[in-house]
């Protein structure tokens, strides 16, 4: 007689078993690449909280996203950093803005990658709300004009996707609509639906120069301790008309992505956000975690809880290690680390 009857690993016994088994993938296929765009020509600047991160002038990124391409990833995300800020962010919508004048360099460059354009005025105010302020308060429905100015110039560009972050109520269904109403019935949106208050944004809004001046944004992010909200925030969104829903920041909200994915098994995608890639990367630094392993680790574990695809600062990266393994898909942690 054999104790115990049930032996798990059995099943761990070879590299070749646990392929079998395994229930995850990552693949360069459920990635996407942020980038920022600064004005100007030629230029790069590095991102001092984000090693291994720059912000591209619109011709440098329509280079760097050549390279995205060839490495097989299917998406990037555009942040802008606009020359000048005002009240409104009226660089927002500009034709010939930052985004929009990168979205159009890298649709002649790589009419295949897909383009996302965060939609938010965060990075456009001179306080660095995300809205209109008045006495202090940052409106909602005046806002929601801006918005939606914004999201068409930015489809008129040539983005695939609009990507709202900023937060107040009834924005995808005005984006919709401004959409609609401009003729671009097929573009897409990609709502953050369920955007927390998060201490992990810290380095983008370094990068981003997105900080604001005064207050913070408890008033339209969501508290950090709620579950139920968020599943009203993605009810909300896609009845709105959002085509794809997203949880931010990734790791601290597993269990958000895994409750929002089974409510409504809609494309649900999660963003890995700045201080989660540069807390791996700080303490990779110090040679005190094997950043490869704890990348691939990370990322498989937010495609476990459910999300369809993953933001991630990581993704080129990402899709070397993969290629390396010469396979595009692996979550192998033999060929990941070698540990056994
Ligand atoms: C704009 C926006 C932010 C992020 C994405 N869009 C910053 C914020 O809300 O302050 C954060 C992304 C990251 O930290 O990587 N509203």
């Amino acid at each position: 007689m054999s104790f115990p009857a049930e032996r798990p690993r059995r099943l761990r016994r070879s590299a070749g078993l646990r392929r079998l088994v395994r229930e995850t993938t990552l693949s360069v296929d459920d990635l996407v690449m942020p980038l920022f765009v600064i004005p100007g020509n030629s230029n790069t600047e590095p991102i001092a909280f984000m090693p291994g991160q720059f912000r591209y002038s619109a011709d440098v990124i329509a280079r760097e996203c050549e390279g995205i391409h060839s490495l097989g990833i299917p998406a990037v995300i555009l942040f802008g950093i606009p020359e000048r800020k005002d009240a409104e962010g009226s660089e927002a919508w500009r034709a010939d803005g930052v985004v929009q004048t990168a979205i159009r360099e890298i649709k002649k460059a790589v009419p295949d990658l897909v383009v996302m354009a965060d939609v938010c005025l965060c990075e456009y105010t001179d306080h660095g709300h995300c809205g209109v302020v008045e006495d202090g308060r940052v409106l909602n429905d005046p806002t929601l004009e801006l918005l939606a100015r914004t999201s068409v110039s930015l489809a008129r560009a040539g983005a695939d996707l609009i990507a709202p972050s900023d937060m107040m109520d009834g924005r995808v269904g005005r984006i919709r609509r401004g959409l609609d109403e401009a003729g671009f019935v097929e573009t897409a949106i990609l709502s953050y639906a369920v955007k927390y208050a998060s201490a992990f944004y810290g380095p983008f809004r370094d990068a981003a120069g997105s900080s604001p001046s005064f207050g913070d944004r408890c008033g339209y992010q969501m508290d950090p301790a709620n579950s139920d909200e968020a599943i009203r925030e993605a009810r909300l969104d896609i009845e709105e008309g959002a085509d794809i829903i997203m949880v931010k920041p990734a790791l601290p909200y597993l269990d958000i992505v895994r409750r929002v994915k089974e409510a409504f098994s809609v494309p649900t995608a999660a963003y890995c956000v700045s201080g989660e890639y540069s807390m791996i990367k700080a303490a990779a630094e110090r040679g005190w975690l094997d950043e490869r392993r704890a990348v691939l680790e990370a990322l498989t574990s937010i495609r476990r809880a459910g999300a369809d695809f993953v933001l991630t600062y990581s993704a080129k990266d990402v899709a070397k290690w993969l290629a390396r393994n010469g396979t595009n898909r692996s979550a192998e942690p033999d060929l990941r680390g070698g540990e056994r």
